[in-house]
C-alpha cells in the first residue's frame, strides 16, 4: 500500500470538492489535513516499488468524517484511524433526533444492531457515502432507500461461524449426557448420579441441515470427535472429511442421532421441522437449532419431547426474541414459553451462538489481510475481510465487493507507474443509454479500464482514465452530475 501522490500539492480551491452527493452541496476545503494525504510512515516501504498499488483518495482533500455508534470494536476503529479519517466513536446508539442531527455531517456511519437507519434518518444524511454494519444482520438499515441514494452498505455475515459451530459441539455432549439437568439439580442441592440414557457421542451420527459456513465447520469438528456426519443441503456440496450428503431431508432425519439446523430464514425453511419431520426422526434422537427462530415449530417440538420421541433439544433462536436483556422470555413473548421451560433436557440460550469476543473482534477486522491489499476475486472469499476493511476499500478505491445493497464491482488498483490517472465512480439509475452518455463525457480521455454492473434499479460504474488534469476532473464531475441518470459521482485520484 502506498500513499496517494499529492499532485503538485493542493489542487486549486476551485476544483476541490467534498465527497458528498452533488457539487452544489459540497463544502470547499482549503486546508486538507496532513494525515489524509500523508498516510502512516509504515506504508513508505511500498513507495519505492515499481508497479506498487497506488492508494487512491477521494477527489477532495477534505477529511472523511466517520461516526461509529454502539461501541464498535477497537480494532475496527484503529483500521479507520490508520487511514487518517476523522473517527468519532460513541459507546451507545443515539435517539433518532440526535442521530438525524449527527448523520448530516458524516461521510461514513458505523453501527451495530440497535441503530435504525430508516428512510427518515437517511433522508437527512446528505453527505453519507457508506454504512458499515459491524454485525451480522442488516435489517436495521433501509437498504433499498440507501441504494437508490448511492449509499453502499457493508456487513460481516460470516465472522462468527466458528463460534456457532463450537457452541453446537458443546450442546451435542451436554444433551447426550443430560448435563443441563444434572447441573440444575446440583444447584438445587440434589445429588442424582445416573447413567441411564446418557451416551458417548463417539460413533453416533450427526445430521447437519444446511452445509454452509457453519454447517461445514461443524462437520469437521464433529468428525474429529468420532461422530459420523451426514448432511442435507439444497445445493450439491463437496463433502469434508468422510461426511456424506444425503438426497433428502427425510433421509437425514431417519438416519441421524443428532439433527442440527444451519439454514437461512427463507419461506422454504419456515417450520421446516414440524410434526411430520419430528415423526421421521429416530426415537430418542436430539434436535439443535442455532439458525433462525422460524425454522422449528416449537409447539410441535414440545409435543414430540413429551412423547419421548425427542430425547433432548438445544435452542438458541426463537420466533420472537426480546429486544433487550431482562425477564422477558415468558408466555407473553411466545405462547409456549412456560411449556418449553418445564421440559427436561432442553438447553435454552438467548441467541448467543455468535456471541464471543473472537467473533466481535472478527466483525471489526478479520483475517491477516492488509486493508490495503487487493480484494479477493470472488464475493465468497470476501468473508475473510471485515467491515472496517471493506469501508476503507470502498472509500479509497470504490470497490463494492461484499456490499449487501450495491452491485459488486472492482478494478485492480492503479499503480505508482500510472501517474495522472483518476478513477471515476458513477452511481446511477439503471436506465437505457447511460453508458453511451458516460462514455461521451469520458471520451476525451484514455479509458484504461471500466466496469459496470447493476442491481435492480441501481447501477455502478467504475472507470480508470489517464492523463487527467485537476481542471479536467471538475469538468468530468460536473458533466456526470448533470446527467439525468445520476445518483452520485465520486472521483478518486
Ligand atoms: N445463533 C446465532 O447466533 C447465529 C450466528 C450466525 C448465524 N446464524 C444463522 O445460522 C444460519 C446458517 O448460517 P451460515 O453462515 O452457515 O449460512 P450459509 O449461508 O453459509 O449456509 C446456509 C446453507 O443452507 C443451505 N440451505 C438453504 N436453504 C435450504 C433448505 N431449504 N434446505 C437445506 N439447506 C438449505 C444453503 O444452500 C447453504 O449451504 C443462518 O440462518 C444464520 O442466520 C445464527
Amino acid at each position: 500500500m502506498t500513499p496517494a501522490r499529492d499532485i503538485q500539492g493542493n489542487p486549486p480551491a476551485a476544483v476541490q470538492r467534498s465527497v458528498s452527493h452533488s457539487w452544489g452541496q459540497r463544502n470547499l476545503s482549503t486546508s486538507p489535513t496532513a494525515t489524509f494525504n500523508s498516510p502512516p510512515s509504515s506504508w513508505g516501504g511500498a513507495l519505492a516499488q515499481r508497479g506498487a498499488p497506488k492508494q487512491l483518495q477521494p477527489f477532495n482533500t477534505q477529511d472523511i468524517k466517520i461516526l461509529l455508534l454502539e461501541n464498535v470494536n477497537q480494532t475496527g476503529q484503529d483500521t479507520l484511524r490508520a487511514q487518517g479519517y476523522q473517527v468519532e466513536s460513541l459507546k451507545t446508539s443515539l435517539p433518532e433526533d440526535q442521530l438525524i442531527e449527527r448523520i448530516r455531517h458524516v461521510h461514513v456511519i458505523g453501527i451495530r444492531s440497535k441503530t435504525r437507519l430508516t428512510e427518515r434518518v437517511l433522508r437527512e444524511a446528505k453527505n453519507l457515502l457508506v454504512v458499515g454494519c459491524f454485525c451480522i444482520g442488516t435489517n436495521q438499515v433501509d437498504l433499498d432507500y440507501a441504494a437508490r441514494h448511492g449509499i453502499a452498505v457493508f456487513n460481516s455475515p460470516f465472522a462468527n461461524s466458528r463460534s456457532v459451530a463450537e457452541l453446537v459441539i458443546a450442546e451435542i455432549i451436554v444433551l447426550a449426557r443430560q448435563l443441563g439437568d444434572r447441573s440444575s439439580e446440583m444447584h438445587r442441592g440434589t445429588w442424582n448420579k445416573v447413567s441411564a440414557k446418557c451416551w458417548e457421542i463417539r460413533g453416533k451420527t450427526l445430521g447437519i441441515v444446511g452445509y454452509g459456513h457453519i454447517g461445514s465447520q461443524l462437520s469437521v469438528l464433529a468428525e474429529a470427535m468420532g461422530m459420523n456426519v451426514i448432511y442435507y443441503d439444497v445445493v450439491t456440496l463437496m463433502a469434508l472429511g468422510t461426511s456424506r450428503q444425503v438426497p433428502t431431508l427425510e433421509n437425514l432425519l431417519e438416519e441421524a442421532d443428532f439433527v442440527t439446523l444451519h439454514v437461512p430464514d427463507l419461506p422454504e425453511t419456515r417450520n421446516m421441522i414440524s410434526t411430520a419431520q419430528l415423526d421421521r426422526m429416530k426415537n430418542g434422537s436430539y434436535l439443535i437449532n442455532a439458525s433462525r427462530g422460524s425454522v422449528v415449530d416449537i409447539a410441535a417440538l414440545i409435543k414430540a419431547m413429551r412423547l419421548g420421541k425427542v430425547a433432548g433439544a438445544a435452542l438458541d433462536v426463537y420466533p420472537h426474541e426480546p429486544a433487550a436483556n431482562g425477564d422477558y422470555f415468558n408466555n407473553n413473548l411466545n405462547h409456549w414459553g412456560e411449556d418449553l421451560r418445564s421440559l427436561n433436557n432442553v438447553i435454552l440460550t438467548p441467541h448467543i451462538g455468535g456471541s464471543t469476543e473472537e467473533a466481535q473482534r472478527a466483525i471489526g477486522v478479520e483475517g491477516e489481510h492488509s486493508c490495503c491489499s487487493s480484494p479477493p476475486a470472488s464475493g465468497h472469499s470476501l468473508t475473510l475481510f471485515a467491515v472496517a476493511e471493506a469501508l476503507v476499500r470502498y472509500i479509497n478505491q470504490g470497490i463494492t465487493v461484499g456490499s449487501v445493497n450495491m452491485p459488486e464491482a472492482q478494478l485492480r488498483s492503479l499503480t505508482l507507474d500510472e501517474p495522472d490517472h483518476a478513477r471515476v465512480i458513477y452511481i446511477h439509475r439503471n436506465v437505457p443509454g447511460v453508458l453511451r452518455k458516460v462514455n461521451e463525457i469520458l471520451g476525451d480521455h484514455n479509458v484504461d479500464k471500466q466496469i459496470s454492473d447493476s442491481r435492480g434499479d441501481v447501477a455502478y460504474l467504475m472507470a480508470d482514465i489517464s492523463n487527467v488534469r485537476y481542471s479536467e476532473i471538475k469538468d468530468i464531475s460536473d458533466s456526470l452530475d448533470g446527467l439525468s441518470s445520476c445518483i452520485m459521482t465520486r472521483i478518486l485520484y
